[in-house]
């Protein structure tokens, strides 16, 4: 290279920080120094995957199969099972045409980003909302408008908001139970919002990855209404498989052969290993595993919840899902991250900084602004989370 010229870069891929993976790699740098760290700041469950899905997955490694490359939008025993879930769970019938399986819901993300936007076009997301969908709809070159949605909506959108927006977007993100605050969207409500959608030429993305993990309110899927928007799910949460990287998209009849193309160029397929394994996350001897750890992540947001008094703590929503809670903290800062980083420092404790789900926005100041937030996982040990809110509250 000629001395002084520097490497070519695009603009696009200067993309934000996920502050929460940011945290991890600092915790783990610490508990490599032999420091004892109790990680609250990543959204993944401590129990591994149910036990048929473990069986299916050594029986495939032990049959000697090349485990080579599959249809790019997954084996069709897979999406069949899939299509059957929708059946069975929300009473809907899905074509297994339409059930696309990809690595991790978050390649999902990026085939449906390409095959519905273009450049320049406006997708609507709440604020606070996930990081990786601003930053990945930044990065395709959309133009990303976040919502305020405060406690006194749950933290979700309205169709009031949404009217009050000067055009109409071309897509729409939600999420339901959400992260960062685990609220859940009514169904009432989610399908006027898919209605909302398809009156204004809106295509609207439901995130249900959390689906499964509810502590009573009911999860509605955006299919339950249209056929016309995108769900999406995973294997990650409920199932206990995070790092298999595996998740699905359903999309509509007309996006399906278009995703499959994107997936095949993007991917090739997803990892074959976790697919033949994925098949089995659905059988009924998952299912009491898999709700025992429901049940623990509910007694852990009961715990978290009981605690946060001892941290001067009294505004918060109560998470209806999902393993979160996110806690205003302005009493203790206006800067979250660098709090968050302040007590890994000094109490070997990762939390997430609010500034992941509703980055501050020079000039403007709002109450939902991440700075006064910070998200507590609550999907580990319920003794590891005694022992951190200890810490804290000592240090506090
Ligand atoms: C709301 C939401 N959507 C999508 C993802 C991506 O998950 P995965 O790619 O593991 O399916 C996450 C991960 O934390 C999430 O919280």
């Amino acid at each position: 290279m000629i001395e002084g010229m520097s490497v070519r870069k695009s603009r696009r891929g200067e993309v934000e920080p996920f502050y929460a993976m940011e945290l991890m790699k600092f915790a783990n740098i610490k508990s490599a120094e032999g420091a004892d760290v109790i990680s609250l700041c990543l959204g993944q469950p401590s129990d591994g995957a149910p036990a048929p899905v473990l069986e299916a997955a050594a029986r495939a490694l032990a049959s000697g199969s090349a485990l080579g490359y599959t249809d790019a939008s997954g084996l069709l025993e897979l999406r069949e099972q899939i299509a059957s879930h929708y059946l069975a769970y929300y009473g809907v019938e899905v074509d297994p045409e339409r059930v696309q399986v990809t690595t991790g819901s978050s390649a999902g993300f990026t085939a449906v980003i390409l095959a519905a936007f273009d450049a320049g076009d406006e997708v609507v997301m709440t604020r606070p909302g996930y990081p990786a969908y601003r930053n990945v709809l930044a990065a395709h070159g959309c133009h990303v408008i976040e919502i305020d949605c405060g406690p006194e909506s749950g933290f979700q959108p309205t169709i009031e908001m949404l009217e009050a927006l000067p055009v109409a977007p071309a897509g729409l993100v939600v999420a339901s139970p959400s992260n960062p605050t685990g609220t859940i969207i009514a169904p009432e409500q989610l399908a006027a919002i898919a209605a909302w959608c398809e009156d204004h030429g809106t295509l609207l993305i439901s995130d249900e990855i959390y689906h499964g993990i509810s502590f009573g309110a009911p999860t509605a899927s955006v299919l339950q209404s249209s056929q016309n928007h995108v769900a999406v799910g995973s294997f990650s949460k409920y199932y206990c498989m995070t790092g298999w990287r595996i998740g699905w998209l359903i999309v509509p009849d007309e996006l399906a052969r278009r995703v499959e193309l994107l997936l095949g160029n993007l991917n090739l397929s997803t990892p074959t290993l976790s697919q033949i394994a994925a098949i089995e996350a659905f059988s009924a001897e998952a299912k009491p595993e898999l709700d025992a750890h429901v049940a623990k992540y509910r007694r852990n947001r009961d715990l978290v919840l009981s605690r946060l008094p001892d941290l001067g703590v009294t505004g918060f929503v109560v998470p209806d899902g999902a393993f979160y809670v996110y806690p205003d903290v302005s009493h203790l800062t206006d800067d979250s991250l660098a709090w968050c980083l302040k007590v890994l420092d000094e109490t070997a404790v990762t939390l997430t900084p609010g500034i992941d789900f509703a980055p501050v926005i020079a000039g403007r100041t709002s109450t939902t602004d991440g700075s006064r937030f910070i998200r507590i996982s609550t999907a580990g040990a319920s003794e590891e989370i005694e022992e951190a809110f200890d810490r804290l509250v000592a240090w506090v």
